[in-house]
């Protein structure tokens, strides 16, 4: 039997939006909840260091309002790091960050940067926070996760997303043997970034992928088809994708 893969939900473009006017609507911790409700298994945001989407007040928020486990994303800063040994997120992600960027462009150089991130896992870590690193599915960078003693990683599937034809094929094998190399480290393999209605399934389906982490997209459909919809139909879409009987499932759990 396959193992349930996971979905986190990416609330920060509830925050996006409510920025564009200031003010308190849309709230995301509302968001979170109705989430939780259309079956997410976690909550994921991203405190940038430009404070562009989620706040520090939405966090504070957040850390009261769910009762879903919080997988904090953000730059592996000093005062990034002094903000998560605050709150004690479940989880944290360390991310690459630039300012100029519109959204986190690719993975976390960890083999580059042992020194610096080592000390951040270590004081995380020992606050009882799971790490993560948000790394492109690349041999060396797996074993600068293994090297940095991580329990999680999360593969960047952004080139996957972007990609078409003989190139996303070749970037779904990327994936799948960084997955397979990280599960035989011992690594649990989370994944995201791009994903979608239509390129969800092939990743959902590599049976070494405990979790995704899906933001953007859900956030947009939901403006078509509401917010519990968007999850709900990203949900079964993944059910699916692990379903044995992939037939079967698809007609006996038609969504909304
Ligand atoms: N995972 C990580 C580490 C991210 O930085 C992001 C984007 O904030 C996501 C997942 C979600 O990506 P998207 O919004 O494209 O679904």
């Amino acid at each position: 039997m396959t193992k349930r893969i996971r979905l986190g939900v990416n609330i920060d473009h509830v925050a996006t939006i409510r920025n564009a006017r200031g003010g308190e609507h849309p709230d995301p911790v509302r968001a979170a909840q109705l989430a939780a409700h259309a079956g997410a298994d976690g909550i994921t945001t991203h405190l940038r260091e430009d404070r562009r989407h989620i706040s520090d007040d939405d966090l504070n928020n957040l850390e009261k309002g769910i009762t879903l486990p919080l997988n904090l994303e953000m730059a592996a800063t000093e005062e990034m790091l002094e903000i998560a040994l605050q709150h004690r997120p479940h989880a944290v992600c360390l991310v690459p960050e630039k300012r100029e960027e519109q959204t986190t462009e690719g993975g976390l150089d960890a083999a580059g940067q042992i020194n610096t991130l080592k000390p951040i896992v270590e004081k995380l870590t020992a606050a009882s926070i799971r790490v993560s690193l948000f790394i492109e599915p690349d041999e060396t960078q797996i074993k600068a996760a293994k090297a940095l003693n991580v329990p999680v990683i999360e593969l960047h599937t952004g080139h996957y997303a972007n990609s078409v034809n003989e190139e996303l094929a070749s970037e779904l094998i990327r994936i799948e043997q960084a997955a397979k190399l990280a599960k035989s480290l011992n690594i649990e393999v989370h994944a995201g970034h791009g994903l979608t209605y239509e390129n969800v399934m092939p990743i959902a389906a590599l049976d070494e992928i405990a979790e995704l982490n899906i933001g953007h997209f859900l956030i947009g459909e939901a403006i078509f088809i509401g917010l519990e919809a968007s999850i709900k139909r990203m949900r079964y879409l993944m059910d699916a994708a692990r379903a044995e009987d992939k037939l079967d499932f698809l007609v006996k759990h038609i969504p909304l």
